[in-house]
């Protein structure tokens, strides 16, 4: 089976690491020259809106994925004429635009943070009067690992902020006072078979994921789960979906959902039962799913900026180096580690070896 895969940059790269043992090949369309993923299947060089090249691909794979959840909808519609598609257009459109990602929050009763579309500063001094300070200005589309947002603490942090983002439409939201920041990995199967991953603890850092920590028997797993399910029945959900929450007060609060794998399952590689990649390949081939079970303790640390030394990486015992093969460039993932122990405290011991070597 050929999988095409919409972008080729380092969750393309691991899907082909997770599906060439199943017996899988891939193209990848990217515009980009470098695009990591070529070094495990074919590049298809050419924009997001290359209908040419969008037709080729369609005519060489089986089906059509996603890593990366900003593909233009005509992109999507266009290859949904001669290809299944996976997930679907309509998962896309929601889960690529803030505001309707949070609509359908509030539809489903699953909580979230106060919220209102902004299209003009006017706009934001109403709904910061309706809100209040701290809130997070957002723009609705495009925006990862912290970029197009911007905090507004005080009341001169307001003005202009709208202009700040690009006069683009935005999103305010409430300032959630969350002691913990949680995701729910789950996956799908066409026949709608649900699997979900343990809940994850991450750290961010300037807004971009640090660290992730698996978690045992979390007395929040089953509420998520409830959430979660909820966004996979009504999307009609097909492949891996990630789903972000703020812990506060002894709940969850929805963040954002992403509809592809995402970078809080990376652990699943070498943590779990059957990784989140292959896991997204076999719901969208229509393969039975596998166990989402955790294997030991395991946490992951990204490599933002550059990868140290391959040899002092792998010299930590329980340690496993994930090497994008990307140019190295400040705030750029560029690699990630898996720890897998056998119990939390060596766990703990071998985190703070590689955060080590991470800030030598
Ligand atoms: N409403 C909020 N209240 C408090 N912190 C927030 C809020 N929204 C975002 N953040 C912080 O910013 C990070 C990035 O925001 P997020 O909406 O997840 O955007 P991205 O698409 O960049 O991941 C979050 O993980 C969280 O740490
Ligand atoms: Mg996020």
């Amino acid at each position: 089976m050929k999988i095409g895969v919409i972008g080729g940059g380092q969750l393309g790269r691991m899907l082909a690491l997770a599906g060439t043992p199943l017996g899988m090949s891939f193209a990848f369309l990217d515009p980009a020259p470098d695009a990591c993923a070529q070094a495990l299947g074919e590049h298809i060089r050419a924009d997001y809106g290359d209908q040419d090249h969008l037709r080729q691909l369609a005519d060489e794979v089986d089906l059509v994925t996603f890593e990366f959840e900003s593909v233009p909808a005509e992109t999507v519609a266009f290859l949904s004429q001669f290809v299944p598609v996976y997930p679907s257009a309509e998962a896309l459109r929601v889960a690529r635009d803030r505001w309707f990602e949070k609509s359908m929050f509030k539809d489903l009763g699953i909580p979230t943070p106060e919220f209102a579309d902004i299209r003009s500063q006017a706009d934001l001094d109403t709904a910061v009067a309706a809100i209040g300070l701290p809130a997070v200005l957002k723009t609705r589309t495009l925006g990862y690992d912290g970029k197009g947002q911007k905090v507004l603490r005080q009341p001169a942090d307001v003005v202009g902020a709208f202009a700040e983002l690009g006069s683009v439409p935005c999103l305010l939201e409430g300032f959630v006072p969350f002691t913990g920041e949680v995701s729910l990995v789950a996956v799908r199967g066409r026949d709608g078979e649900t699997r979900f991953y343990p809940l994850v603890h991450n750290t961010h850092v300037g807004g971009i994921l640090n660290l992730s920590v698996a978690s045992s028997d979390h007395p929040l797993q089953a509420l998520a789960e409830d959430y979660v399910g909820r966004v996979l029945e009504k999307l009609d959900y097909v492949g891996v979906l990630a789903f972000e929450f703020f812990e506060v007060d002894g709940g969850l609060k929805a963040n954002e959902i992403a509809p592809r794998v995402h970078n809080s399952g990376h652990w699943t590689i070498e943590g779990a039962e059957c990784s989140q990649f292959e896991n997204h390949l076999r719901a969208v081939a229509g393969l039975p799913l596998g166990s989402t079970a955790k294997v030991g303790e395991s946490a992951m640390l990204n490599f933002i900026g550059s990868v140290p030394p391959v040899e002092k990486v792998v010299a930590i015992a329980d340690c496993h180096l994930h090497h994008y093969g990307k140019a190295f460039k400040a705030g750029r993932k560029v690699g990630h580690a898996t720890l897998r122990c056998e119990d939390l405290a060596t766990l703990q011991a071998r985190i703070k070896d590689v955060e080590a070597l991470i800030g030598a």
